[in-house]
């Protein structure tokens, strides 16, 4: 349609059509969807009247082709202007095709395998109904007790940029094509900075601090043409930011040229109240209109006020206008006018769901996004003749899709006990649960102990249960339960190799684990194929190559703890430990158990020959750097070579790394790779005190390496630009 006719059709709607418009509910109160009780309950707790539900303009959380279709064509039928419902929901890692949980995904820094899933979760959502999906979710995160750091690809405002654009292309592609979604970006803004990791908590940075970090991957989106954002429940400098028009209006809209649609997070509008920013639902409906949100998920501030503010002439009605004309675009671009029921068919739904293909994308992604954290004595992989014991209480755990799987299925997951018997020659693995995720009994010890004596190595699978991370997960104590340190300590005293597969949403504090492990195996929740990645990895048919993408901290006390960081004006020299008064704890290192970048391969990569094309770059001559890297292990193996700069004297204090670029090489055994990089005076421009952006003109270092510490390093001059 174009926008005279929509223009037109708003023109025939009544103010309380236009209001229900902006009203998102849950399923079940759509009719068709459940039963008659059940409507009419949540119904009167919210004080809704048949008339808004059935005019509402989108629905949360609702899927299924046949069921889809029944709803639609129920609203449709007492709809006066045929204004078609829009199927909005959570797919987040996949559909019912689970792939691994975001932060792992960032682990494989494969955005081209990012976007397939992406392109396949929408698929598979798309044939059961859905029209939007709420991700991709791209805050930026420094703090593993926050449960959401699951949701993320990690602490990297440039990685995490290149992560939210493939999502985006991969979950919308060409619109026109009804197998896409159209993505929303969320949560709009630093949601994930919530002080002390609890979530739904404060949130209060600098603009300065807030636009270089914490911004560029929702900017990242919005310029891939994501079509929706979400605003967070958090507040950004006191403001919450479902009634903040600076964020809104000024950076989303006017700064960014964001016109697609503002949805509100679950409540976010009503809970301005809780806050303190609001005395009533009236105030919180008249602060989040005027901060241009056009969807209010799950609360009914809008359709129970905006008519009275409108009629009162509090509220513009052009604002309300304003918000109809982005949700009807959205409606219109996904095509539902002309076929309201778009990718919906039971038939293909069957077909394309879960089918052998996508499963195949996840189990490739999950063997790139498992981190192999420790390998002493090359205990890893397993050698083929001899006899392994798994124990633990992820053995076999069907639990390993991860939080935000809502349509997966765990009993169709690839559980790792299973995958590593069809793998390993018969009578050569024996299994033990050893103890639950929070319990141990002297039976489960004792099965445990027998089981590891009767083999040559251990491969202890342990973790945290799902619900351990993600929404409302926060946790101050990221350590493993009491009772699987306990499991730890009971198989160190049999004396065999010990190798340890995680399973976990968020970096751990790894103490009682990493210290005992010879191997430890960085498996996150890996998603619907996730035992069959893990057993390839363990018996070497895949040789790891993923790279930590958050830093795991030595423990809490250290958190937030963060590449990134800055140096302070009294940084600690390592070999002069004993000095008092510099930036240093008494009882902990400062630096993380393991770096950001940081991940092995069964193969070993040595790095020589950095070589910088000049010693000066100017605006309009970037440097080209290169490095040499050699596999001089026994395996084929890949090698991700990261560029990271650092501005030795800036405007503002600069970090001590930032990452620039990197490349993978794929390497032989003996083979050398040559890893080139451009880096550019753009490359090098950040928001400076009065918040333009821009370079500074001086000294800089350049680091190459397998990681963020680990590196070789050069200087180089920026010149002054006439
Ligand atoms: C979460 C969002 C999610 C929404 C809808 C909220 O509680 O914060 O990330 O999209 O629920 O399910």
């Amino acid at each position: 349609m174009t926008k005279e006719q929509l223009l037109d059709l708003i023109a025939q709607m009544t103010l309380e059509e236009k209001v229900a418009q902006l009203l998102q509910l849950t399923a079940n109160f759509h009719e068709g969807t459940d039963s008659e009780s059940q409507i009419t309950g949540p119904m009167e707790e919210m004080g809704l009247t048949e008339g808004m539900v059935s005019a509402s303009g989108s629905v949360l959380g609702l899927s299924g082709a046949q069921t889809v279709i029944d709803v639609q064509k129920s609203y449709l039928s007492k709809s006066r202007l045929g204004i078609p419902l829009m199927f909005m929901a959570d797919v987040v890692h996949g559909f019912k095709t689970i792939f691994p949980i975001p932060l792992a995904i960032g682990s494989s820094w494969d955005t081209e395998l990012a976007e397939k899933s992406a392109e396949i979760a929408a698929k598979e959502s798309a044939v059961a109904g859905i029209h939007v999906t709420f991700a991709p979710m791209v805050d930026l995160v420094r703090d593993p007790r926050w449960g959401r750091v699951m949701e993320t690809t990690g602490e990297d405002p440039y990685l995490n940029s290149l992560f939210s654009r493939a999502f985006v292309r991969g979950y919308q592609g060409d619109l026109k094509d009804p197998d896409r979604l159209a993505a929303c970006v969320k949560h709009f803004a630093a949601y994930g900075a919530p002080e002390g990791g609890r979530d739904y908590n404060t949130v209060d940075m600098s603009e300065r601090n807030l636009r270089e970090y914490y911004l560029p991957a929702y900017r990242a989106a919005v310029e891939e043409g994501v079509e929706m954002v979400m605003t967070s429940f958090n507040t950004v400098d006191g403001i919450p930011a479902s009634g903040n028009e600076k964020l809104m209006r000024g950076i989303l809209r006017d700064e960014w040229n964001f016109d697609g649609v503002l949805i509100s997070d679950w409540a976010s509008i009503h809970e301005m109240i809780a806050h303190g920013a609001a005395e009533d639902d009236c105030e919180a409906a008249y602060r989040a209109i005027r901060a241009g949100v056009d969807i209010e998920m799950m609360t009914p501030c809008y359709v129970h006020h905006l008519p009275a503010l409108v009629q009162s002439g509090k509220v513009d009605e052009a604002m309300i206008d304003e918000a109809v004309l982005r949700i009807l675009q959205l409606k219109d671009k996904l095509g539902l006018f002309e076929n309201p029921l778009r990718a919906a068919d039971p038939e293909r739904e069957r077909e394309v769901v879960f089918c052998e293909e996508h499963r195949q994308v996840s189990y490739e992604l999950a063997t790139k996004s498992i981190v192999l954290l420790k390998n002493e004595n090359h205990v890893l992989p397993l050698a083929q003749d001899k006899k392994v014991a798994l124990i633990g209480p992820f053995a076999q755990s069907e639990d390993i899709l991860g939080w935000w799987s809502c349509e997966g299925v765990k009993e169709d997951a690839t559980k790792l006990g299973t995958a590593l018997e069809e793998r390993l020659q018969a009578g050569n693995l024996v299994m033990a649960e050893g103890s639950g995720v929070h319990s141990i009994t002297p039976e489960q010890v004792e099965e445990a102990l027998q089981a590891a004596q009767q083999s040559d190595i251990i491969v202890l699978a342990l973790g945290e249960e799902s619900a351990m991370s993600g929404e409302g997960g926060s946790r101050t104590d990221i350590r493993l339960p009491e009772a699987q340190l306990a499991l730890v300590k009971h198989l160190k005293q049999v004396g065999k190799p010990l190798a340890v597969v995680l399973f976990n949403g968020r970096p751990l504090d790894l103490h009682g684990v990493f210290d005992e492990a010879d191997a430890v195996v960085e498996a996150w929740f890996p998603g619907s194929e996730g035992g069959a990645a893990i057993a390839d990895i363990l018996i070497g048919k895949v040789n790891p190559s993923a790279r930590l993408t958050m830093s795991f901290p030595q423990s809490v006390g250290q958190v937030p703890v963060y590449y990134n960081r800055f140096n302070t004006g009294r940084p600690l020299d390592p070999k002069k430990n004993e000095e008092r008064y510099v930036s240093k704890y008494i009882d902990s290192p400062n630096e993380p158990l393991l770096p950001f970048g940081y991940g092995l391969s069964y193969t070993t990569f040595e790095y020589s020959d950095l070589r910088v094309s000049s010693e000066e770059m100017t605006a309009e001559l970037p440097l080209t750097i290169s490095v040499q890297v050699k596999n001089i292990g026994v395996l084929a193996g890949v090698e991700t070579v990261q560029l990271y700069i650092r501005d030795i004297s800036g405007d503002v204090v600069r970090p001590l790394r930032e990452l620039k670029g990197y490349v993978k090489l794929e390497l032989a055994p003996g083979e050398t790779g040559k890893a080139v990089f451009t880096l550019s005076e753009e490359q090098l421009r950040y928001h400076h005190s009065d918040l333009s952006f821009k370079s500074d003109p001086g000294k800089f270092q350049l680091f190459v390496g397998s990681n963020s510490r680990d590196t070789l390093t050069q200087s180089f001059r920026l010149a002054a630009s006439n």
